[in-house]
């Protein structure tokens, strides 16, 4: 079986995982703040891609949030990044609205990425090259939007931030309103199939975005960090995503205002 077909198999396979073993007990703990929690769920799922990938491809490499491939630092070969949930939160206090996600990068170039909405069990997914698809249903291109008639996914922590959160207020202001799904793969996943125009984050893994950013681009979307540069799929950065008319204009608020990019060069460095 081919990688993209292997992978989609294997993310459906770990949404059955995580269905049954929520109906169990589960211990949360927190990581880096008690608002940044992880399961056993989070846990036990990564180890199940984890091990199900080197089985049937023992050269593969695997980056995964919860301790997968810590060493890795370049991206030759076959590289699959695993968030085994994206959502943890919603995980937690909601048990939906969470998802689990797979990008797949060879040699560095996009390959495939999938990414199951687990309690809706709907699947996005795409290969690059290929167009990208919810479950059977090939997504149709991103339509063109202005901001003033967009809907733009924006994480309210970010707009309270000191330093940034002033130009993520005039996005709010300019935008016709904003959602936040609670899941960066969902929130890419739902601009791809064009249900908000836009999403941006000051902060992101690799594992949040490997996915959504190649199934957005085979939905005729783009996605950059907000200063309009280039992401590096093994760092983290802040992520700008739309449709071309909208990515456009977002990307503006950001590049124009100096204390925005001052802070975001003091976070982030430069390119
Ligand atoms: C988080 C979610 C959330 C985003 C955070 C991520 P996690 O991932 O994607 O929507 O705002 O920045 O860390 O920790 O639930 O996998
Ligand atoms: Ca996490
Ligand atoms: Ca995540
Ligand atoms: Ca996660």
């Amino acid at each position: 079986m081919e990688i993209y077909e292997f992978g989609k198999h294997l993310i459906n396979d770990a949404g059955v995982f995580i269905r049954k073993r929520m109906l169990q007990d589960f211990k949360v703990d927190a990581k880096l703040n008690p608002n940044d929690l992880v399961t056993d769920v989070d846990h036990e799922t990564e180890a199940f891609i984890y091990e199900r990938i080197l089985e049937r491809y023992p050269d593969h490499r695997i980056i995964g949030e919860e301790g997968h491939g810590t060493d890795i630092e370049d991206t030759e070969g076959v590289l699959w990044i695993v968030d085994p949930i994206d959502g943890t939160l919603n995980f937690v206090h909601q048990l939906q609205n969470f998802a689990v996600s797979i990008g797949v990068y060879i040699d560095g170039e996009p390959y495939c990425g999938m990414i199951l909405d687990v309690m809706n069990d709907n699947l996005f997914h795409a290969r690059a090259g290929e167009g990208a698809y919810k479950n059977d249903v090939r997504l149709k291109h991103v339509a063109d939007t202005k901001l003033a008639q967009s809907l733009v996914c924006v994480n309210a922590n970010w707009v309270v931030k000191d330093h940034i959160g002033q130009t993520f207020t005039k996005v709010v202001k300019d935008a016709r309103s904003t959602r936040s799904y609670g899941s960066a793969a969902l929130d890419l996943a739902n601009t791809a199939q064009g249900i908000v125009n836009g999403a941006l984050f000051f902060r992101l893994h690799p594992w949040d975005y490997a996915a959504g950013m190649i199934i957005l681009a085979e939905a005729g979307g783009l996605t950059t960090n907000l200063l309009g540069e280039e992401i590096d799929i093994l760092k983290k950065d802040s992520v700008l995503a739309g449709n071309p008319s909208i990515h456009k204009e977002l990307q503006q608020y950001f590049i124009n205002d100096d204390k925005f990019v001052r802070s975001h060069r003091k976070a982030h460095g430069e390119k």
